[in-house]
């Protein structure tokens, strides 16, 4: 499949984003890396691009308002230094996620624990250390990736993935009842 140039990329779009700060994880392929594109492509002046292959992250340096950053998204220690290092962001995409396969019965405790760090527990590292400077400059949106799978209907053999996707529903509930008031979305 093509992938647009920079030039592409920063031809169209409507400037929906003009001028904001966004930070999107799981950046280097797949939805991830097309958000990265449409923000760039809608005007935002920065997108902090967060993945850990670093090889294919590279690609994304032709775009001169990414910055690439190679993070494990399950390193919190790492998240919180990159959330001092940067000023406040206005979007947040919590894009990272990992599909295991297989019922309970041929779940392993460690893949279960491997899914929720990944699927949420990193959110839960994101969303800490990026939301009091968010809340500090007036506000921001926050995205965190779910999916179809248990959140509307169970599908076979994604016993842990559709659990940890149920907890991002949660988790998103949550933060936003704590903090619509403070400007977050
Ligand atoms: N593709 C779909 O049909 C679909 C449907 C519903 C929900 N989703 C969700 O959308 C999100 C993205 O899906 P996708 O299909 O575009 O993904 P993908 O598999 O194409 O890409 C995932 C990216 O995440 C990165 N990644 C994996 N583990 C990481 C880690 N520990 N730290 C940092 N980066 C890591 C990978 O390097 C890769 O670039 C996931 O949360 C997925 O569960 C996808």
């Amino acid at each position: 499949m093509a992938t647009s140039t920079s030039s592409e990329t920063e031809k169209k779009g409507l400037g929906r984003l003009k001028g904001k700060r966004c930070l999107v994880t799981a950046a280097a392929q797949g939805i991830g890396r097309t958000t990265v594109e449409t923000f760039i492509r809608e005007g935002a002046s920065l997108v902090v691009a967060v993945d850990i292959n670093a090889e294919k992250l590279e690609e994304l340096r032709a775009f001169s308002v990414v910055d690439i950053r190679v993070l494990d998204v399950r390193d919190g220690v790492a998240i919180h230094k990159l959330a001092e290092e940067l000023d406040a962001l206005d979007v947040l995409f919590n894009c990272a996620g990992y599909v295991q396969a297989g019922n309970i019965l041929e779940t392993s405790e460690e893949r279960w624990d491997y899914s929720f760090d990944v699927n949420v527990k990193s959110m839960f590292h994101f969303i800490k250390a990026f939301l009091p400077k968010m809340i500090a400059a007036g506000g921001g949106s926050i995205i965190n990736m779910s999916s179809v799978a248990s959140t509307i209907r169970g599908i076979e053999a994604r016993c842990v993935y559709g659990t940890t996707k149920a907890a991002v529903i949660g988790l998103t509930k949550g933060v936003a009842r704590d903090f619509v008031q403070k400007g977050i979305r």
